[in-house]
């Protein structure tokens, strides 16, 4: 054999051992996307999960942590999802109360009324909690409700509908042209989101598990954010802008000493 042969043999020989190689690699038993399966009863290759498993680091669809409301509000939606009652001669959802679940259609500061949406945070706020919500804020709300949280951030500046304040007082206005405010009527600091159920309540009074909510599912003219913050930094975010609240309105028994 000539040396030439001799090589030409040795690279079929190196190619047909490469090529055996990655045949076994190849060959491993899976399902391509949608293939269907004989070995299920059903045909389907793709296995729908387990009930009860839950994904590491996933919050129960329940858990006030997740949703903003109350056990109580997620037991109505709960049941209701479990047994949906179709009255065709009922009123649109939007307009009966009872049958809405998860919008702001109760004043809680009213004794008796049902509770929506959680009035206590799921976790103790720290310091670094604080720090963090500050930190989260700047980041995603400020630009239109501003550092202060008077709502005139700079997409504000721009011609962006005005952002609702969370103070009832104007706190660091900017001097601009006033026919320029692209502002809806409702007074300054108080909730549209209650006001579209005729509920009159401040920005600093709603519960706190309303900010989460806004945050989570957006409103109005503002985008939801619950892609880009996950949970707990919404819950943090929702502690600054109470503390914004308080900068600017300390009650009066935390002025005068006592506890706010
Ligand atoms: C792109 C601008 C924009 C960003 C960013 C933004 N908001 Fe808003 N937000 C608005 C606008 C506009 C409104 C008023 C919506 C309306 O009246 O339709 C609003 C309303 C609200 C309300 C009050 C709803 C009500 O009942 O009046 C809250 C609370 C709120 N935003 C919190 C936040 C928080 C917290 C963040 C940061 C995670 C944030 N927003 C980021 C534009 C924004």
């Amino acid at each position: 054999m000539s040396d030439r042969r001799r090589t030409l043999a040795a690279v079929a020989l190196g190619l047909a051992a490469a090529t055996g190689c990655r045949q076994q690699m190849a060959d491993q038993p899976y399902y391509r996307p949608y293939e269907p399966s004989e070995f299920f009863a059903d045909g389907r290759s793709a296995r729908p999960l387990e009930r009860g498993v839950i994904h590491r680091a996933q919050h129960l669809e329940s858990d006030p942590l997740a949703t903003g409301l109350t056990r109580e509000e997620w037991g109505r939606i709960y049941a209701r999802r479990a047994n949906p009652v179709v009255d065709l001669a009922a009123p649109t959802p939007v307009e009966n109360r009872d049958a809405t679940f998860g919008v702001p259609r109760f004043d809680q500061r009213v004794a008796g009324n049902p509770k929506v949406f959680a009035e206590t945070y799921p976790f103790p706020v720290t310091p670094d909690d604080l720090d963090r919500g500050r930190d989260r804020y700047t980041i995603y709300c400020a630009v239109c409700h501003g550092p202060l949280g008077n709502g005139q951030g700079k997409i504000w500046e721009r011609g962006y509908l005005l952002p609702t304040s969370f103070h009832t007082a104007r706190v660091g206005d900017k001097e601009l042209d006033e026919s320029k405010r692209n502002a809806p009527a409702s007074p300054l600091g108080y909730s549209r989101g209650y006001a579209l159920w005729g509920i009159s309540v401040p920005m600093r009074e709603v519960p706190v598990g309303y900010i989460y909510e806004v945050i989570a599912k957006g409103y109005g003219g503002m985008p939801n954010y619950s892609a880009q913050i996950g949970p707990a930094d919404r819950w943090r975010i929702v502690a600054y802008v109470r503390a914004l609240q308080y900068s600017q309105h300390e009650p009066a028994a935390a002025a005068a000493g006592g506890k706010p």
